[in-house]
């Protein structure tokens, strides 16, 4: 079976290496955020949003169980502020949009904040770089932004970045469905 969320993470793992700095917008259960420690390596960092307390409290667990800790700092607060917290050349982001699974499920993101998030990643990410978003069009908001970020994506100058949208075809009901942005490695 093909997993939506496992194609993100081996788009990911091809563009990051020792030492570089990775960000997850959407830190949820961590599995994401763990990966992302594994990946950047012992020189790296990684910087990982989200606005429920519980979800970053569950990263947290999860990275302290993998002994990976102190690869990443914990962001209470929307990624939308990314451009705040973020300093550096940023190699990867990753999404994962909707609701924490087993949490809240009215607490969701929003294609407002999700766009403006998507922006400042494209203007964070060095030439090379790529980000990912899972989205679901199967919960109430979640149809209109994926509509919103498909719409947002295409615009882009293809000169400077490179869209791609994966679909699962033959699964029922509205299955995730994945986009990847690369930036070019030419930027002008
Ligand atoms: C589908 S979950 C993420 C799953 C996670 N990537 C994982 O691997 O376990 C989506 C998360 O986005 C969070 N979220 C909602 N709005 C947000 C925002 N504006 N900024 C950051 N996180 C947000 C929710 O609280 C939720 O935990």
């Amino acid at each position: 079976m093909i997993r939506i969320t496992e194609l993100a993470r081996e788009r990911v793992e091809r563009v990051l290496g020792n030492g570089d700095l990775a960000v997850d917008a959407t830190a949820g259960k961590g599995r994401d955020t763990l990966f992302l420690a594994r990946a950047v390596g012992p020189a790296g960092r990684v910087i990982a949003f989200d606005i429920q307390r519980q979800a970053l409290a569950e990263t947290a667990s999860l990275l302290k169980q993998n002994n990976l800790a102190h690869r990443v700092s914990l962001v209470c607060g929307g990624h939308e502020t990314m451009a705040a917290h973020v300093d550096a050349p940023v190699a990867a982001v990753m999404f994962n949009l909707g609701y924490l699974p087993g949490g809240d499920h009215g607490i969701v993101t929003r294609p407002e904040t999700t766009r403006r998030a998507l922006a400042s990643s494209l203007e964070l990410l060095r030439p090379g770089g790529l980000i990912t978003l899972v989205l679901y069009s199967g919960h109430p908001q979640g149809d209109q932004e994926k509509k919103a970020i498909v719409n947002y994506c295409r615009e882009l100058d293809g000169a400077l970045y490179s869209v791609v949208q994966v679909r699962l075809l033959n699964r029922r009901g509205a299955p995730p469905e994945l986009l990847v942005v690369k930036k070019s490695k030419n930027q002008p």
